[in-house]
C-alpha cells in the first residue's frame, strides 16, 4: 500500500494529467508535463520493492510523478540510507516538483539536480563512481536515449536495472526506439525485454 502522504500527491498530480491527456492539443509541448501513467508507477513501484533498490536515478524528473513512485518503494526498503537522484533542466518544473516532493515528505530522500541530463551524468560518474545505483529511468528527450544508456551501463550495479520509457508509445518515437531496443539488446553484458503497459517499459538487467 502507498503511503498516505505519497498517494494524496499522486492522486493531485493524476486529476492534471488525466485533463492533459484529454485536452492535449491545448497545452503547448514546453508546459506538457508527459508523466508515465499510474499503471507503470504501480509497475516500477513493485520493481523496486522486489530487487530492494535503494538508490535510485532518474533522467527526465518531470514534476516528480515517477520520482513519487520511487520514493514509496525506497522508503519501504530503507530506513533513512535511501536514495534518489533526479535530472532535469526545466525551471518550472523543478519549482513544481520540488512543491510536490515536500508535500509529499520526501524532500529529503529525493535530490533534484538542474541542467542538461549529459553534464550531470559525467559528474555523477565522478561523484558516485561505478556500479553504485540500484535503478536508473531513463524518460528525457527520446533522441539520446542510447547515450544515456551507454552513461548509465557503467553507474548501475550488477543485478541493478535500466528502465526506459516510451517504446511502444507514442508512435513517433518508435523509430528511435527500435534503434534503442536493438543498441541494448546487442550488448552481451545485459537482458532486456519490453513490458508491454501503456508506453511500453523496457526493463534491462546488468548481468
Ligand atoms: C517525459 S518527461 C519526464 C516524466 C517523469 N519521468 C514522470 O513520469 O513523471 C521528460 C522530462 O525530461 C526533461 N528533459 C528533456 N531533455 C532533457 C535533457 N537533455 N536534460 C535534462 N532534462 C531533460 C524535460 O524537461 C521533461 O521534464
Amino acid at each position: 500500500m502507498v503511503n498516505e502522504k505519497i498517494q494524496n500527491v499522486l492522486s493531485r498530480l493524476e486529476k492534471d494529467i488525466d485533463y492533459e491527456n484529454s485536452h492535449r492539443d491545448e497545452i503547448p509541448g514546453e508546459k506538457r508535463l508527459n508523466c508515465i501513467s499510474r499503471n507503470i508507477g504501480m509497475f516500477y513501484n513493485t520493481l523496486l520493492m522486489s530487487i530492494n533498490a535503494k538508490k535510485i536515478l532518474e533522467i527526465g524528473m518531470s514534476v516528480g510523478y515517477s520520482g513519487l513512485w520511487f520514493a514509496d518503494a525506497v522508503m519501504l526498503n530503507t530506513k533513512s540510507d535511501g536514495q534518489i537522484i533526479t535530472i532535469d533542466r526545466e525551471q518550472f518544473k523543478i519549482d513544481n516538483a520540488t512543491r510536490n516532493f515536500e508535500e509529499a515528505g520526501v524532500s529529503s530522500l529525493i535530490k533534484i539536480r538542474k541542467g542538461e541530463a549529459r553534464k550531470i551524468l559525467d559528474e555523477i560518474k565522478e561523484e558516485f563512481g561505478e556500479n553504485y545505483f540500484d535503478f536508473i529511468f531513463i524518460d528525457a528527450d527520446k533522441e539520446s536515449y542510447i547515450e544515456y544508456f551507454d552513461l548509465c551501463l557503467p553507474l548501475v550495479r550488477k543485478g541493478g536495472i535500466i528502465g526506459a520509457d516510451n517504446i511502444l508509445l507514442p508512435e513517433r518515437f518508435n523509430e528511435m526506439m527500435a534503434d534503442y531496443l536493438s543498441h541494448v539488446r546487442s550488448n552481451p553484458n545485459v537482458q532486456s525485454v519490453t513490458v508491454p503497459i501503456d508506453n511500453g517499459e523496457e526493463v534491462t538487467i546488468k548481468l
